[in-house]
């Protein structure tokens, strides 16, 4: 997207008294993530200091500083998760594509992250895929995922 556009997003936001966080997810869904030039422009027009819109990004976990890959596998290990094996689920995971959680292969397919509650506990052990819940989750069944989208 080109700067101009995103210098009109965040003008009109500002404009409308929209505040950070709402601008940073506007941004985010147009960008797929939040380059740090973007939160300067976004520090800038809103008369806010740099670090504080730095450091909004990187307390919420929604928010993303690098690009993410072509496919977001999200798996579970809140509690409900972790009891019936989740971890197994993410072993397979980190070992079929070759990253630890919160990171992206290096071909950009794949971004994995690990999170603590989809909201289906009673699916558990679940997984987020592409934005669609998976639930009952084996390593088997990840691993099959996984294959389908390579
Ligand atoms: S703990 Fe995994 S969905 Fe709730």
């Amino acid at each position: 997207m080109e700067i101009e556009k995103i210098y009109k997003i965040i003008d009109d936001m500002v404009d409308n008294n929209e505040g950070l966080i709402p601008i940073l997810q506007k941004l985010q869904d147009e960008l797929g993530y939040l380059p740090i030039n973007v939160l300067k422009v976004i520090s800038e027009k809103m008369h806010l200091p740099y670090q504080q819109v730095f450091g909004v990004t990187t307390f919420y976990s929604q928010f993303r500083l690098e690009p993410q890959g072509k496919n977001l596998i999200q798996l579970c290990d809140g509690t409900a998760c972790h009891v019936r094996g989740s971890k197994k689920n993410i072993r397979a995971t980190e070992k079929r594509l070759g990253i630890k959680r919160g990171e992206t292969t290096e071909d950009m397919k794949f971004t994995f992250e690990v999170v603590y509650c989809l909201g289906s506990c009673a699916l558990s052990p679940t997984a987020m895929i592409n934005k669609k819940i998976v639930p009952k989750l084996t390593p088997s069944k990840i691993l099959k995922i996984i294959d389908e989208l390579s």
